[in-house]
């Protein structure tokens, strides 16, 4: 199997020194970025939009991997044209799932479907010739710095399971409570690429720190 990508999402970095934070994750060697859109209705809270997307797309050249953690997804999606490279959307709020995705592929951007711990696996089954990834959510979205919620990893595994022997060519990321002590087994579940917040962007350890120790883990070292 390929490298375990690696991508940080920024949802707990220093959102004052953003543009430098974001530059210690390119220099650590990190795969793509992870950009957590939150509009306060699906989840709680409420981060930021295509302006920031924006701003960071002039900061590094990093792929930029979306999640749209929001209602109504396919109104926000034209707003990133040609600055997400790949975006993500939630099937529990996409009724018109297949429709969403294609308007996804038309903006020219990857398109993934995400679905949350207590979604079962059936809501994205239609979808996973469709997609280029999918994102299971190992914590209930809104928060960085939960720990990653038990059987998710089997889940995971089901989903890998049903890729392979559709013979589709989806990828599957990890969102939530990913860590050194359990990046391994993430891997092992069939996952491609890892989300990584807390665990790179914390207070005990620098950005290349983290991601050194994220992927010693990997290579089990
Ligand atoms: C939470 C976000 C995650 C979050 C992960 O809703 O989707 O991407 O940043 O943070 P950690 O890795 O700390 O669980
Ligand atoms: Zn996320």
């Amino acid at each position: 199997m390929a490298t375990t990508k690696l991508a940080p999402s920024i949802l707990t970095a220093d959102f004052g020194r953003l543009a430098d934070e974001v530059r210690a994750a390119e220099a650590a060697g990190v795969d793509l970025l992870h950009l957590d859109v939150m509009d306060g209705r699906f989840v709680p809270n409420i981060t930021f939009g295509h302006q920031l997307v924006e701003a960071l797309r002039k900061v590094t050249a990093l792929p930029f991997d979306l999640h749209l953690m929001v209602i109504e997804p396919e109104r926000q999606v034209p707003l990133f044209e040609g600055l997400a490279d790949t975006i993500n959307v939630h099937v529990e709020v996409s009724p018109h799932i297949h429709r969403t995705l294609e308007t996804i592929r038309k903006l020219g951007a990857k398109c993934g479907v995400c679905i949350n711990p207590g979604t079962p696996v059936a809501a994205i089954e239609e979808s996973l010739p469709d997609v280029d990834q999918v994102m299971v959510m190992t914590i209930n979205p809104g928060w960085g710095g939960q720990q990653m919620l038990p059987r998710q990893l089997d889940k995971v595994a089901r989903i890998r399971g049903l890729i392979d022997a559709g013979g589709f060519a989806a990828e599957i990321m990890i969102d939530g409570g990913v860590k050194a002590t359990n990046a391994a087994a993430c891997a092992a579940s069939g996952a491609n690429t890892l989300v990584c917040g807390s665990s790179v962007y914390n207070a005990e350890k620098s950005v290349a720190e983290s991601v050194a120790a994220l992927r010693a883990a990997l290579r089990g070292t």
